[in-house]
């Protein structure tokens, strides 16, 4: 599975349910990489989506206890394991804090947008410069918008 996110210079991806930022190169490249392949999320993370609706082009997995709650174009899972025994091998987890923590574990393939600035967030992705099961592979060179500079840096697992 590979995994995409973006992160602060602190690993933070979140505020009170909220991006920290939207960059629209980073929308289109996201789009570019997932389009037409699997996406596994939280429940909250997709309220974040336009409409609150799954993301056209995918299929959405998406994990919610909630009773009830069953958006038409996604597929709810109620728990882990019966998301992974759906889920297909190039799969992306696209977030929340949740589902990366539970899922990085078995990914191999991580896209990370670094953006060189740092917001008050609640949320965060493990540091995967300090986690020694996981190397740097490629990096884009700097990139700017609105006045912040990002890079893409895809990491895989050693
Ligand atoms: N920077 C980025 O790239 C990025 C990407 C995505 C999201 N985010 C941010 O991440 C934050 C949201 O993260 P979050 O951790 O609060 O929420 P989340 O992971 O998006 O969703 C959490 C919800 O997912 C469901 N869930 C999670 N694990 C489950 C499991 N094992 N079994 C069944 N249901 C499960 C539960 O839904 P129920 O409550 O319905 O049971 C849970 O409340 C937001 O601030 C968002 O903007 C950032």
């Amino acid at each position: 599975m590979n995994v995409i996110v973006a992160v602060d210079e602190n690993w933070a991806i979140g505020r009170d349910g909220e991006q920290l930022l939207y960059l629209s190169a980073d929308l289109k490249r996201f789009k570019a990489l997932t389009m037409g392949h699997a996406v596994i999320l939280g429940r909250k993370t997709m309220a974040t989506f336009p409409g609150g609706r799954p993301l056209k082009g995918r299929r959405n997995l998406v994990l919610s206890r909630t009773e009830g709650f069953a958006p038409e174009g996604a597929e709810v899972y109620r728990d882990l394991d019966s998301l992974l025994a759906e889920a297909p091998e190039d799969a992306f987890v696209v977030g929340g804090a949740s589902v990366y923590r539970a899922l990085l574990d078995r990914c191999e393939t991580a896209y990370v947008t670094r953006i060189q600035a740092s917001f008050p967030a609640d949320c965060w992705f493990p540091d995967l410069d300090r986690d020694p099961a996981w190397e740097a592979a490629e990096e884009s060179e700097l990139l700017e918008e609105k006045g912040v500079k990002f890079r893409y840096v895809t990491y895989h697992k050693k």
